[in-house]
């Protein structure tokens, strides 16, 4: 069959992944209602299309930190991204080049960050978990500096470990320890099975050697260990200060957070519910996105993650108020689906769904959308 949307990627995806890499990779917080939402509140906005327009000539490019992206997303730091497709970040980096898009990588990802570096060196940011040890967070900010990063991605939605019920049940802490159900996932995907296998298990490139340094030895816990239930407006401040370049808060959803992240001299806000990992109850991004803006005003960037299955919510994302979006899941379905290719063939359907809404709804670029809000809320 051939491949359409991003959902017959997650299809595909769940057949080829293991239950616990497919579980770790799609589940969410608590019941999952919140992580449905994300998608579901884009589906209950409406377009108001203009038809007569020349539409012929489209313009999908928009401009973010004074640099001119091909399209209006980018992709969203995925830890432990390898473990779903050997080799996709590094994948994920080389389409993003292609395509003229930011690729973001996790202080939880699977690559080193001098070496993502490499691989897109205009277009990386790097997304950074501050730890509860100042001199592992400090040693990475200036290992970013270092590698030349034009952007530092800081998480701020995680003062604490979330609980996932699918990763609890599979036990997915642990699911590295050979167990009876391990093995028989293993054999019934031999083609993941194979891959992983050949590839080597992937490890915290970024991390490693702090969890010597920590004495941390269980991989899949370390990162949750470092996390830092203390971080708070005056550590960002410090943080902010000591990166000279831009500087980006990810994970906020309260308009007057966003205004004081902007006050703080922070360049960018994404607007994210962590793609519903953290929290059912927490709004869906497209349903505040509106009134952020409403109190940050026109001028200050904001980025939205979370629920972006299609070109369509990319277009009613920035209708509603954002100036550019990340997508998450999307990408990682098609790596898990399809292999390194995979990444190029997500952007090119996001791309041209994109492109194809705008045509239909009589809009020729991201700037004359954005200013029309051609949207409503169905009833
Ligand atoms: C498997 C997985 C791992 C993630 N790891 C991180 C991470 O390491 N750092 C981070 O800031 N966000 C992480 N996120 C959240 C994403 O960056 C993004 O906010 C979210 O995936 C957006 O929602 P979507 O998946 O519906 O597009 C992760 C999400 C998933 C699905």
């Amino acid at each position: 069959m051939n491949i359409a949307t991003i959902s017959d990627l997650r299809a595909s995806a769940k057949r080829r992944l293991p239950s616990f890499v497919f579980d770790y990779l799609d589940g969410g917080a608590g019941t999952e209602a919140g992580m449905v939402r994300n998608t579901s509140a884009f589906d209950e906005i409406r377009f108001k299309p203009r038809m007569l327009v020349n539409i012929e000539k489209r313009d999908l490019s928009t401009t973010l930190f004074g640099h001119r992206w091909s399209l209006p997303f980018g992709t969203a730091p995925i830890g432990f991204c390898n473990l779903m497709c050997p080799g996709g970040e590094e994948a994920i980096a080389r389409a993003a080049v292609e395509a003229g898009i930011p690729c973001t990588l996790s202080t939880a990802g699977t690559t080193s960050l001098e070496d993502y570096a490499r691989f897109a060196p205009q277009n990386a940011w790097f997304q950074l978990y501050v730890s509860r040890f100042d001199e592992i967070t400090n040693d990475i900010v200036d290992r970013t500096d270092r590698a030349g990063y034009e952007a530092l991605v800081v998480t701020v939605d995680i003062p604490l470990a979330a609980r996932r019920p699918r990763d609890l049940r599979n036990n997915f802490s642990v699911a590295l320890k050979v167990s009876p159900k391990f093995v028989w996932e293993l054999v019934s995907h031999p083609s993941w099975s194979f891959a992983t296998v050949s590839a080597g298990i992937p490890k915290f490139e970024t991390m490693e050697r702090y969890m010597k340094q920590t004495g941390t030895k269980q991989v899949a816990g370390f990162v949750s260990s470092q996390v830092s239930g203390s971080f708070d407006w005056d550590a960002l401040k410090r943080l902010r200060d000591r990166w000279k370049r831009r500087f980006i808060v990810k994970g906020l959803l309260a308009a007057e957070d966003a205004v004081h992240a902007r006050d703080l001299g922070c360049d960018a806000v994404i607007i994210s519910n962590h793609g519903g990992r953290q929290l059912d109850s927490l709004p869906a991004p497209i349903e505040v996105i509106a009134e952020i803006r409403a109190a940050v005003g026109p001028k200050f960037p904001l980025i939205l993650d979370s629920g972006i299955r299609s070109g369509e919510h990319i277009a009613k994302a920035l209708a509603a108020g954002a100036d550019f979006c990340l997508v998450g899941r999307a990408m990682m379905y098609a790596i898990s689906a399809l292999g390194t290719r995979g990444a190029k063939l997500a952007i090119e359907i996001l791309g041209d769904e994109l492109s194809r809404t705008l045509a239909q709804i009589g809009y020729i670029d991201i700037a004359s959308l954005k200013a029309a809000a051609p949207i409503f809320k169905a009833r």
